[in-house]
């Protein structure tokens, strides 16, 4: 259990890099389909291949925020600044940043406070860009900038899908796995149009997949078809070592690196990255 962190990241320890960040937004307004643990174990997958990975947890839940060891704080202590504090107050990314375990993924948590954010984001100064503008002050840094989006399409995604370059939509096989990706789509759409021209859809990742059931095959069969080449070809079993990893505090990665689901998502990583042409570092330096 990593201990709480009592000072800021200091950035001036992470070297620029000079290729363009991708910003992810992990998103479904369906609850419990796999996005935190997906921005979780997908970001150090990222982050041990040798990527500077930031993780923005944007969900009043805080889940990205507890399953990396940050543990909830009660009303009368002292609150860690939040991503809350950062696109509705003064607060910079750079400021809020928590470090983890691994040393080039980092954290910018989230807080309850953001179930006030939507209230309070709707009389804001440009309401729909607070991330985007903290981002656009990072300069950079990172390979990867992963926003975990709470389970609805609320202004806290809003800010997400404006501050994106990608949705990364996790999906469970099952019957109802298509019901309400359209609205998912007609949003994207419509934020596309609105705000971010720049925004597509990056993929469609599988989880807590089965592959041994006829409907699990059948389902994936019919996402296959509609998703086509958005599907990522990897798929995220169901696996518990994936499911205790948070109660440790830890990316499932490094509570068990051997586990299914750490080669699933360590596959991931490896696709993603080929999909967008980037090698992983140690590889690059080992080159050089
Ligand atoms: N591959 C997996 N194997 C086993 N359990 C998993 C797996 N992926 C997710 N889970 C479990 O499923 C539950 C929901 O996952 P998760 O919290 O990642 O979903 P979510 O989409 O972020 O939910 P919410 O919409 O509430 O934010 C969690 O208890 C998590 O531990
Ligand atoms: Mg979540």
């Amino acid at each position: 259990m990593p201990s709480e962190a009592p000072h800021a990241v200091d950035s001036s320890q992470q070297p620029p890099i000079s290729r363009t960040t991708k910003i992810l937004a992990v998103v479904n307004q369906k609850g419990g389909v796999g996005k935190t643990t997906t921005a979780i174990n997908l970001g150090a997958a990222l982050a041990l291949e040798g990527l500077n990975i930031l993780l923005i947890d944007c969900d009043p839940q805080a889940n990205t925020t507890g399953g990396l060891g940050f543990r909830r704080q009660k009303d009368d202590e002292v609150q860690r600044l939040s991503i809350y504090d950062v696109m509705l107050g003064p607060t910079t990314l750079a400021e809020a940043m928590q470090p983890t375990t691994i040393p080039t993924l980092t954290l910018v948590p989230g807080s309850k406070n953001l179930i006030g954010a939507n209230i309070e984001l709707v009389s804001a100064d440009r309401r729909e860009y607070r991330l985007k503008d903290a981002i656009a002050q990072l300069h950079n840094r990172y390979d990867f900038i992963l926003l975990d989006c709470p389970p609805a399409l609320d202004l806290l995604t809003l800010n997400a899908l404006v501050a994106a370059s990608g949705l990364l939509v996790p999906l469970q096989a099952e019957y109802f796995a298509l019901e309400g990706i359209s609205e998912l789509i007609s949003t994207l759409d419509r934020v596309a149009q609105a705000f971010n021209p720049d925004l597509g859809l990056e993929g469609v990742l599988l989880t807590m997949y089965d592959d041994r059931t006829n409907l699990s095959q059948q389902v994936t069969a019919n996402l296959a078809e509609f998703f086509g080449e958005k599907m990522f070809r990897t798929t995220i079993p169901r696996n518990i070592r994936v499911a205790e990893a948070p109660s440790h505090g830890l990316p499932v990665a490094t509570y068990d690196p051997r586990s299914r689901g750490a080669e699933a998502y360590r596959d991931l990583a490896l696709e993603l990255m080929a999909r967008n042409g980037i090698t992983p570092h140690e590889e690059e330096s080992e080159r050089a």
